[in-house]
């Protein structure tokens, strides 16, 4: 066989060698009628572990391209080119060349870690199932009469909803607008994905924060664009950073999740929004401004959005209910100039033809209710509390060991590691001690640091969590 592995590439050697077995046999290199090599003999011609012969036709027979039999040796699979004609696709190959990337694997390893296994949960960006306000919620589904029609609704999301959003974001926001200048997404997720993949084109230049939530979102690289970041500081980003971005690299969108940010925490103060804003208008680059989290300032005071404060229609605002309400509603909006949210909801039609009627009519009931401001009151108080358990748990098994700025709101804390460790290790040793959490790395370029959400776990958890983790710590 002449063959090379190439061992510059990011993929897995037998992953290579099956796969230039499979185009062999696409070819007629290897016809069926002649058996393959023994996986000993193969491996001593290619000059490879024995091991990697064995993964390699191990995968081809997972997809039915070769038959190992005991005493006849390995042959191609008589059903590929025998009287029956069928083929196997090569869904490995299928995967690995979609345009839309998929997750990091360590992200998709901690979604899965906390899924299969009871683990202590500091890794999810939610609420807990208490926190929700389930009981508001089954008194609506249980007495409310539908709000219409329950055919495709309006491209940009139920009209009763949108009115609801107005007023919702006039009260808690500060935001004046209309129901024709919003759009209805599943989840702040969607917003950000319509805006990337409709405003923007492959090439073009946009700044991040680093870290932010959208540090590793494969999003900005499936569609090509080039990102560039803002280093966040205790009070968010340097404005004069967006003005140096600008002159290097022409950037044509700014993103900011400016109160309480995942993962920093981090509240913007006003003279920066000013100063933002001001940066945004002259050099005419939008701000994205990604608000889930404003509403749960402990303090209670209300803040001022840069929406609202956007005199010359530089900002599109995306929020959600995820984070105040239930995440599971997936219901999220964006407000910003009419021509713009038109062009989103023709994509949003393309991809789902709308939102679901019935989480929109639960979530306008709730936001119509008295309830809702119960609820957040209510939420911020066991917010705050859970701060605080998770600041004594840290104060308490990781003294000396760790560094974080107080949170005044939201759910996450970043924790700056004082000792210097493995990551991947250290994820594991945690997992083993039964507590999962988000490695700095997944989050932003620097080292040393990790994201503890506390709002998915009661206080107990917590403190619980947390011994567990400095255990792991203290275990490298
Ligand atoms: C800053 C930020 N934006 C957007 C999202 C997406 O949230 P959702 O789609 O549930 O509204 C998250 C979730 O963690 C987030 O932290």
């Amino acid at each position: 066989m002449d063959w090379k592995p190439d061992r510059k590439l990011k993929k897995a050697i037998y992953k290579q060698l099956a796969e230039y077995i499979e185009n062999g046999i696409a070819d007629g290199t290897f016809p069926p009628d002649r058996p393959l090599p023994s996986e000993r003999s193969l491996a001593t011609a290619l000059n490879l572990n024995r091991s990697t012969v064995v993964n390699a036709y191990g995968e081809l027979e997972s997809m039915g391209l070769i038959e190992r039999n005991r005493g006849s040796g390995t042959t191609i699979s008589k059903d590929i080119w025998g009287t029956t004609k069928k083929r196997i696709p090569s869904w490995n190959r299928y995967i690995e060349a979609g345009s839309f990337l998929p997750s990091q694997i360590v992200t998709q390893k901690i979604r899965k870690e906390a899924v299969d296994h009871k683990l202590i949960n500091l890794a999810s960006g939610e609420l807990s199932e208490e926190l929700f306000p389930k009981s508001f919620l089954s008194e609506i589904t249980s007495t409310r009469c539908f709000l219409g029609s329950i055919g495709y609704d309006h491209p940009q999301g139920n009209e009763i909803l949108r009115n609801t959003i107005t007023k919702h974001v006039r009260k808690y926001r500060g935001i004046e607008t209309s129901p024709s200048s919003i759009l209805i997404t599943s989840g702040a997720q969607q917003a950000l994905h319509l805006i990337i993949q409709c405003l923007l084109k492959p090439g073009d230049a946009i700044a991040i924060e680093d870290p932010s939530y959208n540090y590793n979102l494969p999003i900005f690289k499936s569609v090509g664009i080039q990102i560039h970041y803002l280093p966040v500081n205790k009070d968010g980003i340097d404005p004069e950073d967006i003005k140096s971005l600008y002159k290097k690299h022409r950037i044509k969108m700014i993103f900011l999740n400016p109160y309480f940010q995942n993962p920093t925490g981090y509240l913007l103060n006003k003279k920066k929004k000013e100063a933002i804003l001001d940066i945004s208008s002259k050099l005419g680059i939008p701000v994205i401004e990604d608000d889930p989290y404003s509403l749960t300032a402990f303090s209670g005071d209300k803040i001022s959005t840069l929406k609202s404060m956007d005199r010359n229609g530089n900002v599109l605002y995306i929020s959600s209910l995820s984070k105040i309400v239930a995440s599971g509603l997936r219901i999220g909006w964006i407000i910003g100039p009419t021509s713009v949210i038109e062009r989103l909801s023709d994509a949003k039609q393309q991809i789902d033809f709308g939102h679901s009627s019935y989480t929109q009519w639960i979530a306008n009931d709730f936001l119509e209710s008295q309830t809702f401001h119960i609820h957040i009151k209510g939420l911020i108080k066991e917010l705050e509390k859970r701060r605080d358990r998770i600041i004594l748990s840290l104060d308490t098994y990781l003294k000396d060991l760790v560094e974080y700025s107080l949170p005044q709101g939201g759910i996450h804390l970043w924790c700056k590691i004082l000792k210097n460790y493995n990551e991947i290790q250290l994820l594991e040793e945690s997992i083993k001690r039964g507590v999962i959490y988000v490695p700095g790395s997944t989050l932003g370029s620097k080292d040393g640091f990790v994201r503890f959400t506390f709002a998915r776990e009661d206080e107990d958890s917590i403190a619980e969590g947390i011994k567990n983790f400095g255990e792991a710590l203290k275990s490298l």
